[in-house]
C-alpha cells in the first residue's frame, strides 16, 4: 500500500470508528461487534504507525466516548483506563513474558476475574457514604449520574465495617440475562423499542434523566477495583476484592488466584466452557498482576495499564440460511416478525428461529428470505439475526414489507405514531385471545393451576372460552371431551378456576391485561383506588398523582375503562364472584390520624411506597406538595425544592431514623 492509499484508508477507518464510537457511547447502540471494532482499530493503529499518519483526534488516541451533555461533567482524579484486549492465547503468553521481563526476578502472581459485559462506573465514598457515581466517559471526564447509581440495589449507600474516610470503587453495572429477557419482552409487547443486548440496556438506562425509571430496571453491579487515599500500594488485588466484599459490595465470585500463566490458561478454558451457565454475560477473563506494588514498575500506555489484559471470548455466532419470515401476534396485538432458519447449532442448542424485532430492524439490516445470515445469541438466550452475509453472485429475494392484514385474523394492521410496532386491533383475534387467557391464568395474576398453553389453545379452538367470564361458567362436563383431559384433571381445573375468585383486587387488575399495567402498577392502583368503581371514576390527572404512574400509563388505563365492552366484562366478572375491591389493611395504630406527611429525597432503606404504607397503616396521609398544612416532611438524600420550602415554612423535618422512632 503506498502512502496515498494508506492515508485514504486511514481517513475511512477514522470516520467509521468515530461513528462506531458515537453509536456505542452516545446512542448506546453498537454499529459493530467488539471484535470487528478491535480489528479495525488495530488496522488503523498499524497504518498510522507505518505511514506516520498521526493525528490527535484519531480514534486511536482516545479511550471511548465523550461525556454526554445532559449530566454534569466530572473529572476523574485517577483516569479510568481501558484494558488491552486479546483473543489469542499466544498473545497472553507474550503479555506474561513482558511482565516477567519488566519485573526481573521478582515473583508475582495473577488474579483472574470474569470480565463483565456492562458499563464501567466509578463510585466515591466520603466517611462511608456514597457521594458520587460517574460514568467513564472519555476516561478522564465522565457524567455525574449519582442519582441513577443510587437506585442500583447492589451499590451500598453507606459502607459496612470501618471504611477509610475517602475511597473510590470501580465496577461494572450490568443486567442479568433472565431479567434482561423479561424486560425486553415486556417492551416488545408494549410496542417500545427493544435493546439489542444487556450491555446496551444498561448503558441506555444509566443515561436516562429520570432516576425513577432507572430504579425499575434490573441493573446490578460487581465491584472490581478499590482506590484508597493512603495509596500504600502494598495490597494485592485479592486483598482488595476481599475488602470490597467486607465493605458491602458484590465482587467476582469466580475469581482465582493464579501462581502462573498456565493456571490462567486453565481458568480461561474453564470459563470458555462454563460461561453459558452463568446468569449474566461475560465476554472474557481479566488477568491482573496480583501485587499492587508492581503496578508502578509495569506502568501504563496512554490508554491501558501494562499490569492487566483482557482475554476475550469469541461471541457465539453461526451462519445459516433464512427460509422464511413469519409473524407472531402478541397479547396486545403487537406483530413481531420472526426469522425461520435452517437449523444450526449455536452455543449448545439448535436454533431454528430468531427474533427480527420489527419491520424497521429488518429494513435497516436489509434481511431477505433466502439470505445467508449471521445469527448470535444475544445474552446467550434469545437468538437474533446480526447481519446478512452477502453472496457475490447470489440473487436475492425481495425486500421485506409488512402485510396490510393480520396474518391470524385478516384485520387491517395499524401503526400508531411514535411506535415502531404494527398492531392488530381486533380484540377477538385468536392468538391475542389465547395470550390474554394465558396471562390471566399466569402465576402472578389469577394463578390458575392446570391452565397452561395447551389447555388454553383447546379452550379457544373449541370456542369454549372467548373472554375471561366464560372461564367461570365452565363445568367439568365441558372439559372432559378435550384431548388429554380426564375426569380428574377436568375437576381439578374447575376447582382452581373457582379458587381464583379469592384473588385480591390488585391481582385481578393485573390479570385484566391492561397495556402498561404490570404487577407493581396494578398494586399501586389498587392501593390508591380501593375499588373498581373508584378507579373507573378517576381522571387521568388523578391517576397521574400516583408515584409510579405517568401520562402514558394513565392514558392506557383510562382508555381501557372507557370501552363499554371492557366495562361489561368487568360487570360480568363481578357478578361471577371475582374481587373488585381492596381489603383495606388493618390500621396498625392511629397515631398519625389527621396528620399529613410529605416524602422527599431518597431514604436510606425504605422505598417511597413502603414509607407511604407505614404512614397509612398508622392512620396518616401522604400528599405530594408541601404547604402550611403539612405536619411532617420525611426527607432523605438529595431532597430538593420541597425541603427548601419546608424549611422556609418552619415545618417539622424528620429523617428516616426519626420516623422509625415514631412508629416503634
Ligand atoms: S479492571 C484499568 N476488571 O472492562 C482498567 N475491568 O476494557 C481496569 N471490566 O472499562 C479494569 N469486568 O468496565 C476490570 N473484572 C473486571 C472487569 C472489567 C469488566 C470492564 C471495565 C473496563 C473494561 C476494560
Amino acid at each position: 500500500m503506498n502512502h496515498a492509499q494508506a492515508s485514504e484508508r486511514v481517513r475511512e477507518l477514522r470516520t467509521l470508528l468515530n461513528k462506531a464510537n458515537d453509536a456505542y457511547y452516545q446512542d448506546a447502540s453498537p454499529l459493530m461487534s467488539d471484535r470487528e471494532y478491535d480489528l479495525l482499530l488495530e488496522e488503523l493503529r498499524q497504518l498510522e504507525e507505518e505511514h506516520s499518519l498521526f493525528s490527535p483526534d484519531s480514534p486511536t488516541g482516545r479511550i471511548g466516548g465523550q461525556p454526554t451533555r445532559e449530566f454534569p461533567t466530572v473529572t476523574h482524579p485517577v483516569p479510568m483506563l481501558s484494558l488491552s484486549n486479546t483473543y489469542s492465547r499466544g498473545e497472553l503468553d507474550d503479555f506474561d513474558r513482558r511482565v516477567r521481563n519488566l519485573l526481573g526476578h521478582k515473583s508475582y502472581s495473577y488474579m483472574a476475574e470474569l470480565k463483565y459485559d456492562g458499563m464501567a462506573i466509578r463510585l466515591r465514598y466520603e466517611k462511608g457514604r456514597l457521594v458520587l457515581g460517574a460514568t467513564r466517559g472519555d476516561g478522564s471526564q465522565g457524567d455525574d449520574i449519582t442519582a441513577n447509581i443510587r437506585t442500583i440495589q447492589d451499590v451500598p449507600l453507606t459502607l459496612s465495617g470501618r471504611p477509610a474516610d475517602l475511597l473510590e470503587v470501580r465496577g461494572e453495572a450490568y443486567m442479568e440475562l433472565a431479567a434482561f429477557a423479561k424486560m425486553n419482552s415486556a417492551r416488545e409487547e408494549n410496542g417500545e423499542t427493544v435493546f439489542a443486548n444487556p450491555r446496551n440496556a444498561t448503558a441506555g438506562t444509566l443515561k436516562l434523566q429520570d432516576p425513577s425509571i432507572v430504579s425499575r430496571r434490573p441493573i446490578r453491579m460487581f465491584a472490581y477495583d478499590l482506590l484508597l487515599e493512603d495509596g500504600d500500594g502494598e495490597r494485592t488485588q485479592k486483598e482488595k476484592l476481599d475488602l470490597l466484599e467486607k465493605l458491602g459490595f458484590r465482587v467476582c465470585e469466580h475469581r482465582s488466584l493464579c501462581p502462573g500463566i498456565e493456571d490462567v490458561h486453565d481458568i480461561i478454558e474453564k470459563w470458555g466452557r462454563l460461561r453459558k451457565n452463568l446468569p449474566y454475560e461475560t465476554d472474557g477473563v481479566v488477568v491482573k498482576v496480583n501485587e499492587e506494588r508492581y503496578r508502578d514498575i509495569l506502568g501504563q500506555t496512554a490508554k491501558a495499564p501494562r499490569w492487566a489484559i483482557a482475554y476475550k471470548f469469541e461471541a457465539e455466532r453461526a451462519v445459516t440460511r433464512i427460509h422464511g419470515i413469519t409473524l407472531q401476534v402478541g397479547r396486545l396485538g403487537t406483530i413481531t416478525p420472526v426469522a425461520e432458519l435452517d437449523p444450526v447449532l449455536l452455543a449448545g442448542t439448535t436454533v431454528k428461529r430468531a427474533t427480527l424485532h420489527n419491520e424497521e430492524e429488518i429494513q435497516r439490516k436489509d434481511i431477505r428470505v433466502g439470505d445467508r445470515i449471521v445469527v448470535e445469541k444475544a445474552g446467550d438466550i434469545i437468538p437474533q439475526v446480526v447481519s446478512v452475509v452477502l453472496q457475490e453472485d447470489g440473487e436475492r429475494g425481495g425486500s421485506f414489507g409488512m402485510p396490510e392484514a393480520c396474518p391470524a385474523c385478516s384485520s387491517k394492521l395499524v401503526k400508531l405514531p411514535e411506535e415502531v410496532a404494527w398492531r392488530c386491533t381486533n380484540n377477538q383475534c385468536p392468538p391475542q385471545v389465547r395470550s390474554r387467557l394465558e396471562h390471566f391464568a399466569s402465576r402472578d395474576a389469577m394463578d390458575i393451576d392446570g391452565m397452561g398453553e395447551a389447555v388454553v389453545d383447546q379452550l379457544v379452538t373449541e370456542q369454549l372460552v372467548t373472554a375471561f367470564p366464560d372461564l367461570y361458567r365452565l363445568d367439568a362436563d365441558d372439559l372432559i371431551p378435550l384431548e388429554r383431559m380426564g375426569e380428574k384433571s377436568a375437576a381439578n381445573l374447575i376447582a382452581s378456576i373457582g379458587k381464583s375468585r379469592e384473588k385480591p383486587f390488585e391481582k385481578v387488575l393485573y390479570a385484566l391485561g391492561i397495556r402498561f399495567v404490570g404487577i407493581t402498577v396494578a398494586r399501586d392502583l389498587a392501593r390508591a383506588f380501593p375499588s373498581i368503581d373508584a378507579l373507573t371514576d378517576a381522571t387521568e390527572e388523578e391517576l397521574c398523582a400516583i408515584d409510579s404512574i405517568g401520562p402514558r400509563i394513565a392514558g392506557s388505563v383510562r382508555s381501557f375503562l372507557d370501552q363499554p365492552d371492557n366495562l361489561d366484562m368487568i360487570r360480568q366478572l363481578r357478578e361471577l364472584g371475582l374481587t373488585f375491591e381492596s381489603e383495606l389493611p388493618e390500621t396498625a395504630s392511629d397515631r398519625f390520624s389527621g396528620k399529613t406527611f410529605v416524602l422527599t429525597g431518597t431514604l436510606p432503606t425504605l422505598k417511597r411506597s413502603e414509607a407511604q404504607a407505614h404512614i397509612e397503616n398508622h392512620g396518616g396521609k401522604v400528599t405530594s406538595s408541601v404547604s402550611k398544612k403539612t405536619d411532617f416532611v420525611l426527607a432523605g438524600d438529595e431532597a430538593g425544592s420541597k425541603l427548601e420550602k419546608a424549611k422556609k415554612l418552619g415545618l417539622t423535618i424528620i429523617t428516616e431514623n426519626d420516623f422509625f422512632e415514631m412508629i416503634k
